[in-house]
């Protein structure tokens, strides 16, 4: 009997869910796409197994443990201690062309359960879930799944991300798990390991070809990702949420939605992958206007002069900025009352009466003279026990009765679950936005959350965000948490930048923009030009080289250019007009990222039909001669004329060579680039050979 199914379609792949009448919707199909007509039912295919419950449960979209499922649950919830066993028999399936729809509700228990998922353009897939109380009972909820999905047996490997301050989203591949792998994030904001994602790969998937299923969680607060084995031999992803225990508490009638979860399933490998996150992000981001306009070039004072500074020494740096081609000046820490360091004023959002008596409007009408937009750099969520604020409002931190606050870089956090507290902030950087032409705030959260903020902490720093951004539509914001502590689909429909890491050096930036870019596009990616030595590892840098790694994100400055030597300075102003000059096709365009011989690492940005290639040689090379640089994008293509634009980095010690080949553009076919290769130049370590690639005519 062929089974009753729903189904949506990507151009790449197919999600196929079986619909029987009294439970909920069973996995069919998460893969590469296919015509799911006349398939038996899954009844049908499966034979008893030894040592089983003669009532056979397959995985479904609501497992519910407790009665027949073993595996991971979708959620877990009690009534006055009791815990409940769910079982979803009354079940309403709607299937359109992009979206199917999924209630479920157990009259016994009097849970409801909606799940939507939903395939966006670009080929993604959105998971939604919302639980809702229609006993007569209140109803403690401790788990609540946003997505649970089936990996295939073919499944080889997770990619998943690791990091610290200064040290963001180091990559990590391990086999899949005999039992299971996790990744809990338990400091109450989504930290330096990047977002709560993962990839899982099909073996031999590399960044081009094969299976590639990547998941990521909109969320900034904490999160669980797992991996569990079934004993079928499949593996099934679960990613949600995590609540404090007792925090969610539903009455009757009441409802919790899990933060969403977005799902690629690529068979273009990592970069299919990367390709539909950053389409459904960019459906997410909500730009001014309704539209992104070129991204500016920042320069942010932080590294530039930290604490130290006034009107006049700011003015003369964004003049200094404003001279070689910056279009944003972002005042960072240290503008506001009793900031002389870090060990207090936050919760006190008016100019520091020291270091400017005329407060901040002189000096943004100054700077907005200079024809530079004007951003502020706040930290709404967090409160120094030195400031005004906590003296009046010591309830408002984040305590624990009885306990000794626990502080990080001198500071505590405030609870954003409190109406009064998002009152307060709210009125304080409205009244910063009515009376300063102010264009950006930098949003900065500089700890991670002892003791925990929980579900509500988030809730409330989304909805105070929300309520800024509607106030204030024409103002963007830049999330960071100490550099990319908070970089997640999350903040994303708040948000329009992120601060990728404190650490700029450029060595050190390149796996991070890469591991960023996994989720999030580019033109959301904070990439400055730092001083060298770089503050956080004194290495030391050409600017050629800082430059070009900037480059590939929203290009920015982050050092006081009045140091630079006159040399420096002016290619520096050139790095500046060559980003002006692509920006557009290094932004909201495709990206394809690569790895080619001898360590040399790869990003493409724009169209098969014309693209930038940034070709990075981190280290020395070891190679007598470079080898050819195999760029699959282009394959079908047709004729493409390769110029190289530029080389930053490499210029110092011996001559480098450079083939009579790159004195002018050169046509190959596409399909010699896609399996051949494109000659490269030799590159010393530390540089980065950009070319431009266009269709030809
Ligand atoms: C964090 C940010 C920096 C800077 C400082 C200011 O560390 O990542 O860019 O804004 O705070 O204190």
């Amino acid at each position: 009997m062929p089974a009753l199914l729903a189904s949506l379609h990507s151009d790449q792949a197919s999600l196929v869910l079986e619909c029987p009448p009294n439970a909920p919707p069973l996995w069919r199909h998460v893969g590469a796409r296919l015509e799911p007509s006349g398939i038996p039912t899954l009844a049908e295919t499966r034979t008893p197994a030894s040592f089983s419950l003669d009532q056979d449960t397959p995985f479904s979209t609501a497992p519910a443990a407790g009665l027949g499922w073993f595996g991971p649950a979708c959620l877990a919830a009690r009534q006055e201690g009791r815990n409940l066993l769910v079982v979803f028999d009354q079940v309403g399936v709607q299937s359109e062309a992009n979206r199917i729809a999924i209630h479920l509700s157990d009259p016994q228990t009097g849970i409801e359960l909606h799940q939507t998922i939903d395939l966006l353009a670009g080929g993604a897939f959105r998971f939604g879930s919302r639980l809702t109380n229609t006993s007569s009972e209140t109803l403690e909820l401790e788990w609540l799944a946003s997505a649970m999905i089936p990996l295939a047996a073919s499944s080889a490997a997770i990619v998943s991300w690791h990091g610290r301050h200064n040290a963001e989203l180091n990559e990590a591949v391990e086999p899949m798990p005999v039992h299971a792998w996790t990744r809990e994030i338990r400091r109450g904001i989504s930290g330096h390991g990047g977002a709560p994602g993962l990839i899982v790969l099909d073996a031999g998937a590399n960044h081009h070809n094969g299976m590639a299923n990547a998941l990521q969680l909109a969320w900034s607060g904490n999160s669980r990702l797992s991996v569990e084995r079934d004993d079928e031999g499949f593996w099934i992803v679960s990613v949600g949420a995590v609540l404090e225990p007792g925090e969610v508490k539903l009455a009757p009638g009441e409802s919790f939605a899990a933060p969403e979860a977005f799902l690629a399933v690529s068979t273009h490998g990592r970069n299919g992958a990367m390709a539909q996150h950053h389409a459904a992000m960019r459906q997410r981001l909500v730009w001014p206007g309704g539209q992104m306009r070129p991204r500016p070039v920042h320069l942010n004072s932080w590294e530039a002069c930290y604490f130290d500074h006034d009107e006049e020494r700011i003015v003369a740096l964004a003049e200094a900025a404003a001279t070689i081609g910056a279009e944003r000046f972002v005042l960072d820490d240290g503008w506001f009352k009793g900031r002389k360091d870090d060990a207090a004023g936050l919760g006190d959002w008016t100019a520091d009466p020291i270091k400017y008596p005329r407060g901040l409007r002189p000096l943004a009408d100054r700077i907005c003279a200079l024809g530079m937009e004007f951003g502020l750099w706040v930290e709404p969520e967090m409160i120094n026990p030195d400031s005004d604020l906590y003296r009046a409002h010591p309830e408002w931190a984040l305590h624990s009765p009885g306990r000794q606050p626990v502080t990080a870089r001198n500071q505590l956090v405030l609870d954003l679950s409190r109406t009064e507290v998002r009152d307060y902030l709210y009125e304080t950087l409205d009244a910063l936005l009515r009376d300063i032409p102010i264009s950006y705030l930098k949003w900065d959260h500089n700890r991670d959350l002892a003791p925990p903020g929980g579900h509500a902490q988030v809730l409330g720093t989304y909805e105070l965000l929300a309520r800024l951004r509607t106030a204030h539509p024409a103002v963007e914001i830049e999330g960071c948490a100490g550099g990319g502590g908070r970089s997640d689909a999350g903040l994303v429909p708040y948000v329009h930048r992120f601060w990728t890491s404190d650490n700029i050096d450029a060595v050190s930036r390149v796996p991070i923009q890469r591991g960023f870019q996994a989720f999030l596009p580019p033109e959301v990616m904070g990439a400055h030009v730092g001083a060298s030595p770089s503050h956080a590892t004194g290495r030391s840098q050409s600017l050629g080289f800082r430059a070009a790694v900037a480059m590939m994100g929203h290009f920015g400055l982050e050092l006081d250019p009045r140091q630079l030597d006159p040399a420096d300075s002016a290619e520096l102003a050139e790095w500046i007009a060559f980003y002006k000059r692509w920006r557009n096709l290094l932004h909201q365009q495709s990206i394809w990222l690569g790895d080619g011989a001898d360590g040399l690492l790869w990003q493409a940005a724009g169209t098969p039909q014309e693209f930038l290639l940034f070709a990075i040689q981190p280290g020395p090379a070891r190679n007598r001669r470079p080898q050819p640089l195999r760029l699959p994008f282009v394959k079908a293509a047709g004729a493409c004329t390769i110029e190289l634009l530029r080389i930053g980095g490499g210029a110092k010690g011996h001559a480098a060579h450079r083939p009579p080949l790159y004195d002018g553009p050169y046509t190959y076919d596409g399909s010699w680039l896609a399996h051949a290769g494109l000659p490269l130049p030799p590159l010393k370590a530390e540089s980065v050979a950009i070319f431009h690639g266009k269709a030809a005519a």
